[in-house]
């Protein structure tokens, strides 16, 4: 689907951002492995997360829409009965679609069921491209047994066998990595530790400690225990910021344009893009997590105001990324716009997203006019005070489309962005929401 988005109109009103994607894969895995029933309000209804129910129903629990409390587009209530820690039903074929996130964690329940349960992931083209030797090693270690193509992609067979604790350090910061390895930890015997480089997304943790697990968290090092059972009463999924910052970003970069977000996620692991943007100067307001409470076992919500206004341009070093990994295009973008040279540095794992988010970050706003170059692990912008507009690509990449939307409205000429439906990976409502509040009245 080709997509035209024209310089022009300030965004004005109030954004409620779709649910939570990372809490979402997370609510209905954890959901599926607890005792008796669990509620989640405020579940994503996207391409992905529909993946991961699809999942735990083949894995023997059943999934009944709720009442609806829909607030924002794409969002409902469902209720779970799963077949419990250790009583996932074996030998299905599961197709995960485009879902990295659900490809790396379910592999981790899957490994400590009875011995013997075989599973095999697959997906589409996308997720052929995603590694998951990450998660093999691991697992192998712990005792499970796991067969990749070439050794390193999908399809991925698990093959589950009585599971050990470990120690084990994470070799990249990666929330997925260290999610599947807890999962593991629940069904393995003795504990489990996972010692981190650097913080990472901490959904897994915090709804792990809500189910009554042993886990223990301090800096760099997370321990958990094998455990009979979980026990989760209710779940509901804030606001995705990973969403919610593509209109924060049309709202800096459109003149006049001023913004409320409500209901978004303000976990400090997951805030990391909002900091930056307050540290190029944009007008960013609201209760940000701080650091210092980041251990807690609940979700914080915030509401943030976000106006336009100048930038300058910033430097994103290596222990930033994993806290803004899913924005890092946004801050190539909004290095059009600052004054000086924006760089972004110890982002290699860029390369190993939905797309290569280097290459196609690069080329794609290059094509727009921007004046940035590609280095081993990010990329440098220099800010040239706007943007031309042209055509991008989304690759089959959600945020790469989501990405040229918000250029579009901010560049001269428009942007013509090929593959829109992408955006339905994520945020099914991302065009009807831009266009709502493009055309909404003032807010103070
Ligand atoms: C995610 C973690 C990140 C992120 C992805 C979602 C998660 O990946 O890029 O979109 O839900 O745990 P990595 O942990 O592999 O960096």
């Amino acid at each position: 689907m080709i997509r035209t988005f024209r310089s022009g109109s300030a965004l004005r009103g109030t954004l409620v951002p779709p649910p939570d994607k990372s809490l979402s894969h997370r609510a209905a895995l954890l959901g599926a492995m607890s005792a008796g029933r669990v509620q989640i309000t405020n579940y994503l209804d996207s391409e992905d997360t529909r993946s991961s129910l699809r999942a735990v129903r083949m894995l023997g629990a059943t999934v009944d829409a709720h009442e609806d409390t829909r607030r924002s587009s794409s969002a409902g209530a469902i209720v779970i009965r799963g077949p419990g820690l250790r009583g996932a039903a074996s030998g299905a074929a599961i197709d995960v679609g485009n879902a990295g996130t659900l490809l790396r964690l379910l592999p981790g329940w899957l490994a400590g069921q009875p011995v013997g349960g075989s599973w095999t992931l697959d997906g589409d083209a996308s997720i052929r491209r995603r590694p998951v030797d990450r998660i093999a090693e691991p697992l192998e270690l712990m005792g499970a047994e796991l067969d990749a193509r070439s050794g390193r992609f999908p399809p991925l067979t698990v093959t589950a066998r009585a599971l050990r604790g470990t120690e084990y350090v994470l070799p990249v910061a990666s929330a997925q990595i260290k999610s599947c390895v807890l999962l593991a930890g629940l069904l393995a015997e003795g504990t489990t530790t996972v010692v981190e480089p650097e913080p990472s997304r901490d959904h897994t943790e915090r709804l792990l400690a809500r189910a009554g697990a042993g886990i223990r968290r301090a800096e760099g090092r997370l321990s958990i225990t094998g455990q009979d059972a979980l026990e989760l009463e209710a779940i509901h999924v804030p606001g995705d910021p990973s969403s919610a910052a593509f209109h924060a970003v049309a709202a800096v970069l459109v003149p006049g344009s001023s913004l409320v977000i409500e209901g978004m996620a303000a976990n400090w692991t997951r805030v990391g893009f909002f900091r930056i943007l307050q540290r190029m100067g944009a007008r960013v307001i609201g209760a940000l997590e701080e650091r210092a409470n980041a251990a807690a076992a609940v979700e914080p919500l915030c509401e943030l105001h976000v106006a336009h206004g100048p930038l300058g341009a910033t430097r994103v070093t290596a222990a930033e990324v994993p806290l803004a990994i899913d924005e890092l295009p946004l801050v190539a973008l909004l290095g059009c716009f600052a004054e000086g040279e924006t760089v972004v540095e110890g982002a290699q794992e860029l390369r190993l997203k939905e797309s290569d988010r280097i290459a196609t970050v690069v080329d794609g706003l290059r094509g727009l006019g921007a004046d940035i170059e590609a280095t081993a692990d990010g990329f440098a912008v220099r800010g040239t005070g706007g943007l031309r507009g042209g055509t991008l690509h989304a690759h089959g990449d959600h945020r790469l489309a989501m990405l040229g939307a918000v250029a579009g409205l901010a560049s001269r000429a428009g942007v013509e962005v090929v593959g829109m439906e992408a955006a339905a990976v994520s945020y099914p409502g991302f065009t009807a929401d831009l266009v709502a509040l493009s055309r909404s009245r003032p807010v103070e």
